[in-house]
């Protein structure tokens, strides 16, 4: 299903609002080698990430037109683009990092968190502020980044960054798997 307050205004005025080399820089996406991302959108992230990461971006979305609009931007990069949903189905792959890009106000985060869990060791969020941004979502619905931190230790994540400053509208937070608990296997002799 198609999350709620996930519509895209027209393409020039959407990427009007990031500084997107910023974003990528700030989050370190040049580390990772495989990278999946909920919601290409135009394919405003997904092209230069392609460009960015040294093995494949994997990019997922509900509407057509969008998986449309990156495919044409895409051409001769390694991304696999494809009309999934995400909130059904998950990623259904494993990477190094997965992407939430101004999607954590759905109607189920933490479900969507251990989706991202289960795809990748690292999860990187960006959203809009809580302030008078020129889009985003309702206050309401719009998380802050402590919310995000909350949700992502239910789903076995741990910040791994402090609060990142995306100017001029936009946090980023980066979230790592937590360590597994020591074995519980090992007992002494005898026991
Ligand atoms: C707010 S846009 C963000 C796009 C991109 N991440 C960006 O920041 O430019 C959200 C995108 O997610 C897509 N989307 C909404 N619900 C989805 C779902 N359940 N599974 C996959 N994509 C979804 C929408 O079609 C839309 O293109």
């Amino acid at each position: 299903m198609k999350i709620r307050d996930s519509g895209m205004p027209d393409e020039a005025y959407w990427e009007s609002l990031f500084d997107v080399p910023l974003i990528l820089s700030r989050l370190g996406i040049e580390r990772f080698h495989d990278v999946a991302e909920l919601g290409c959108g135009y394919g405003t992230f997904s092209v230069p990430i392609a460009r960015a990461i040294s093995g494949t971006l994997y990019t997922y979305d509900v509407d057509p037109d969008m998986i449309a609009r990156t495919k044409e931007r895409a051409t001769g990069l390694r991304i696999v683009c494809e009309q999934r949903d995400v909130m059904d189905s998950g990623f259904g792959v494993k990477v190094d990092a997965v992407l939430l890009f101004n999607i954590l106000h759905c109607e189920q985060p933490i479900k969507l968190l251990r989706y991202a869990a289960s795809a990748g060791r690292e999860v990187c969020v960006i959203h809009w502020r809580h302030a008078d941004t020129p889009r985003g979502p309702s206050f309401d619905i719009r998380p802050y980044p402590e919310q995000i931190i909350e949700w992502g230790r239910e789903a076995g994540l741990e910040p791994s960054s402090d609060v990142i400053d995306l100017p001029p509208w936009h946090y980023g937070i980066r979230l790592a798997l937590r360590p597994a608990f020591p074995s519980l296997t090992r007992t002494r002799r005898g026991s």
